[in-house]
């Protein structure tokens, strides 16, 4: 079959793989029909996660049909169509019983603080992953649905991390009604972010990024008013101002170990590899919530230390909530309001390339060329 392969740094090929196979009587194999390239692929690509491994295929968001089941498998037939949550989880752990899933205790044997993850460094189980024609999904009576008939494919991929991201992002901002919510960053998962503050009661959404397109869609598909960080001196400030110099009461943190807007913390974080990922956004979060507000991390950050200023948060009396996203407990509510249109993840989509072009495709989502917002792959099975 064909994959998407992993040879070092910004260095991405198409290569023939061996057919994944059954290897355990819960497993599914997967032809993989819409596949997306995620944020946190990026940090892969540029070499920031450690032990992400060559040979490796990355990809945790893909919907497909289900091509072979493994004899313990009852809730999915052959020719399902199925969409798959990025975690992969037991279902039956002491964390998967209390909807932890991201954090499952059975699936990584690499790692006890996160679970597994399709596709992603070797720090979460090494599992292969769905930027290829076929994948191997274990525990496939726990993680993946059948795509409801009513549901467009792109909406459906991108329910499977960056749409379920970016509410979860908004449920760990703790949002009572009528409160301002700033979100950092307008990525997909900041873009979903800050749709889902106004159903959880926001009074007024701010987003904060540096890219005009992207503060565009987050003026079209979620109505918030928009901050272009580069055109302030301080943007904290800015925020300050905006709120009665009181600061907000929630600020989803949506940005990540990549992070722009500090020259040293970028350096001492991206290039250095002295932090794990630059903590700018993180510091412009704590800087701009209010005192005793609240703080919804989504954005993935390298296991080791950073310089955030933790003394502030603790002296602000601050409530900071973060995880990785456990995606399918989101899904229920949030297929009702994608269904409703209130959450739109697909009007965030701008590319789709062939899975032969995939190697364009990170470097033109890599560099934010061509307007580029979410880029889906297409593998072409026969
Ligand atoms: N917790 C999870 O389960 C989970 C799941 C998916 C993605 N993520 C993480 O969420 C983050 C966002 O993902 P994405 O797909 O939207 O990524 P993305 O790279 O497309 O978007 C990040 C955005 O942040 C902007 N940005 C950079 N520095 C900024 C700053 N200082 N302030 C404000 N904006 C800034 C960029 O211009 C960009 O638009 C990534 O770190 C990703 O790894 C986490
Ligand atoms: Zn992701
Ligand atoms: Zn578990």
């Amino acid at each position: 079959m064909r994959a998407m392969v992993y040879r070092g740094p910004y260095k991405i090929r198409v290569e023939e793989k061996p057919m994944p196979v059954i290897e355990h009587p819960n497993d599914a194999i997967v032809r993989v029909t819409l596949a997306a390239i995620c944020g946190s692929d990026l940090h892969l690509y540029h070499g920031l996660m450690p032990d992400t491994r060559v040979g490796h295929t990355f990809g945790h968001e893909f919907i497909g049909v289900v091509e072979q089941v493994g004899s313990s498998v009852q809730n999915l037939q052959v020719g399902d169509r199925v969409m798959v949550p990025f975690n992969i989880f037991c279902g039956s752990c002491w964390y998967c019983a209390r909807g932890l899933y991201s954090n499952c205790h059975n699936v990584n044997p690499n790692a006890t603080a996160v679970g597994g993850i399709y596709g992603y460094s070797h720090t979460t189980g090494g599992y292969d992953g769905g930027q290829s024609q076929y994948v191997r999904v274990p525990f496939a009576d726990v993680g993946p649905v059948k795509i409801p008939d009513w549901m467009h494919d792109e909406d459906a991929v991108l329910l499977t991390d960056a749409a379920a991201t970016g509410y979860f992002g908004a449920q760990l901002g703790e949002i009572a009604e009528g409160d301002t919510v700033v979100v950092l960053g307008a990525g997909p998962v900041g873009l979903v972010a800050a749709q889902s503050a106004w159903l959880m009661g926001a009074g007024r959404v701010m987003v904060v990024d540096q890219l005009e397109e992207r503060l565009a869609k987050a003026r079209s598909m979620a109505h918030a008013e928009t901050f272009n960080y580069t055109e302030y001196d301080d943007i904290v400030v800015e925020m300050k101002k905006q709120t009665d110099h009181l600061g907000a009461d929630v600020v989803i943190e949506a940005v990540g170990a990549e992070a722009d807007g500090s020259l040293l913390q970028h350096i001492a974080g991206t290039k250095l590899k002295l932090q794990g990922g630059s903590p700018i956004a993180l510091n412009w979060a704590i800087d701009s919530v209010r005192k005793g507000g609240t703080i919804g991390v989504v954005g993935a950050y390298g296991p080791i230390p950073n310089a955030v200023k933790f003394g502030d948060a603790l002296n602000k009396g601050l409530t900071l909530n973060m995880n990785q996203t456990p995606v399918k407990r989101q899904w229920p509510r949030m297929f009702e309001h994608v269904r409703n249109g209130y959450l739109t993840p697909r009007d965030m989509v701008t590319h789709r390339f062939p899975l032969e072009d995939i190697s364009e495709a990170y470097h033109v989502f890599s560099a934010k060329l061509d307007g580029c917002i979410k880029p889906l792959i297409l593998p072409s099975a026969a």
